[in-house]
């Protein structure tokens, strides 16, 4: 680190010209301008432009709201920074030409991050637009606008948000997140599968329309490397910057399938550990996260609570680092006796506790419950009269679900929406007490969207839907296309416009409403309109 100090006291009478060819010949992304401290550059001087990620915010609350960047000169390759802290200035101001600054403050990126930056911004206005930027040395990010929530208790007319998730970069285009970004929503809730952590295809499927980098993850700088290549996707980046995003992982961010401490190998838990903390650690630096959810070895605090004034109530849920391993072997199960042991937990007991605490609290319209896998009952019936269920989903974890489905109707927390993603097809769904009695009571409604591009161009109806069809009654509506969900809130409906496309092997294509439902007040369960 001392070489730093020595070697920007070396270079201080050099031109700008002759500190690009020294950094070039070093093999340097960045050299350093005057130090404010022998560990933190106050100007470093980048050889190329470090805000290659774009910017980010998330957890939009009444007074502030979490503002995004991470520096990396050489995004594919770690980063391509020194390994010293490097000052960052951010402002947020009213309006997109900063002529109104709202907060100014300098944030430190630092190695031990991958030179992310996580900006809690306070001291805002509520439901209101506000634009932000960063700088380091002479280089400005593009400029990102986001949005507050509304205050405490305050009557909301009405909050559009999108659900989305599921983004496989070899399978297709962001499409979805394109028009996500024109879309301005008041935020953007993510369902996980943010990244995939398999290795490159190599050409072997020839339906993918480009190509991951490296290997399989299992390192920090491996994740790193993985998430830096999503976010140099344009579509992505523009996401981004049109909103502010609230977000949850599933299993890709880590490893498919894993449960808890469980990979999908059967590796030793203390083993599998270290990877889960790697990733973590790489999903933290690369997420509009407040810093409660700094990782701690292989633990990371997802679960948290947002409120949109008296309009929404809004859970953020992780079903995967505390849930028990997948029941019956997981895959597709008939009749699995072991999906119904009570002792068997999807959410942990102390995120159930926290969550059944909160639904007992509720005093807005709609109570949403953010999370990654569908927890709705779905009959696959494929090759099997018995039905046969998906154990990696809520239909695997039956006695959590019937404790969520029991708690919200003991606490009656008014008109519950989950929203959910994973399974690559869209679906707007009934919450039945009992799913395999469509006279069961209805409790709720599950809005789940399909993916940004997973599974590449798919259909319009899936070979399993239409099968299992008649046994899942309470399904009232799908698409096996790709696409994302626009809800619309109001005190007098929750609407979900599920969006889809023709095709993702083709970038920048127009969205299509495929279908919309609505939920009313007092009236659960959804309708079609
Ligand atoms: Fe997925």
């Amino acid at each position: 680190m001392n070489s730093i100090r020595v070697y920007d006291s070396a270079v201080a009478r050099l031109t700008r010209r002759e500190l690009l060819k020294i950094a070039g010949t070093a093999g340097l992304a960045v050299i350093a301008r005057p130090v404010v401290s022998a560990q933190t550059m106050a100007r470093p001087l980048f050889r190329s432009y470090p805000f290659t990620l774009g910017v980010a915010s998330g957890d939009p609350m009444p007074d502030g709201v979490v503002l995004w960047t991470r520096l990396a000169p050489e995004p594919l390759e770690g980063g391509g920074m020194p390994m010293s802290n490097v000052e960052v200035v951010w402002e947020i101001a009213a309006d997109s030409r900063f002529s109104k600054v709202a907060q100014r403050g300098t944030a430190i990126a630092r190695p031990e991050l991958g030179h992310s930056v996580h900006v809690e911004a306070t001291g805002l206005e509520p439901a209101r637009d506000y634009w932000y930027r960063f700088r380091a040395g002479d280089e400005v990010s593009q400029t990102g606008r986001t949005r507050t929530a509304p205050a405490a208790g305050a009557t909301v007319d009405r909050l559009r948000f999108g659900v989305c998730g599921c983004s496989h970069y070899e399978s297709g285009y962001f499409s979805g997140y394109r028009r996500i970004a024109e879309e301005h929503f008041d935020f953007v809730f993510h369902t996980g599968d943010y990244i995939y952590e398999g290795r490159a295809d190599g050409g072997r499927n020839p339906s993918l329309v480009r190509q991951h980098r490296g290997h399989e993850l299992y390192s920090v700088v491996d994740y790193r490397n993985r998430y830096a290549q999503y976010k140099s996707d344009p579509d992505l980046m523009a996401a981004h910057a049109s909103a502010p995003f609230i977000v949850t992982y599933d299993d890709h961010e880590v490893d498919n399938d894993y449960a808890g401490d469980q990979d999908e190998n059967g590796t030793p838990s203390e083993v599998f550990a270290l990877r889960r903390a790697a990733a973590y650690q790489a999903y933290y630096e690369t997420m509009p996260l407040r810093r409660a959810s700094l990782p701690a070895g292989s633990s990371l605090r997802l679960y948290r609570r947002l409120q949109f004034g008296s309009l929404m109530d809004f859970s953020v849920l992780d079903t995967r680092q505390y849930r028990s391993k997948q029941a019956c072997g997981g895959g597709s199960k008939p009749a699995c006796p072991e999906a119904l042991d009570p002792n068997r937990t999807i959410l942990g007991t102390e995120q159930e506790k926290w969550l059944f605490e909160n639904l007992g609290s509720v005093r807005s319209t709609w109570t949403v419950m953010g999370q990654q896998v569908p927890t709705f009952g779905r009959d696959l019936r494929q090759f099997d009269p018995a039905g046969r269920f998906a154990m990696d989903k809520w239909d695997g974890y039956i006695a959590s679900r019937n404790r969520l489905y029991e708690r919200l109707k003991e606490t009656r927390a008014p008109n519950p929406i989950v929203l959910s993603g994973d399974v690559h097809q869209h679906f707007g769904s009934d919450l039945k007490l009992d799913f395999s009695r469509p006279d069961s009571e209805t409790i709720g409604a599950e809005f789940t969207n399909t993916s940004i591009s997973a599974g590449g161009d798919g259909t319009d109806v899936s070979a399993s839907y239409e099968r299992s069809m008649p046994d899942n009654p309470h399904i009232k509506y799908h698409s096996a296309r790709r696409g994302y969900i626009a809800c619309t809130a109001t005190p007098a409906a929750m609407r979900a416009d599920f969006k889809i496309f023709d095709r993702v092997s083709v970038p920048n294509q127009p969205a299509k409403t495929g279908g919309s439902l609505v939920v009313e007040p007092g009236r659960p369960g959804a309708g079609s309109i």
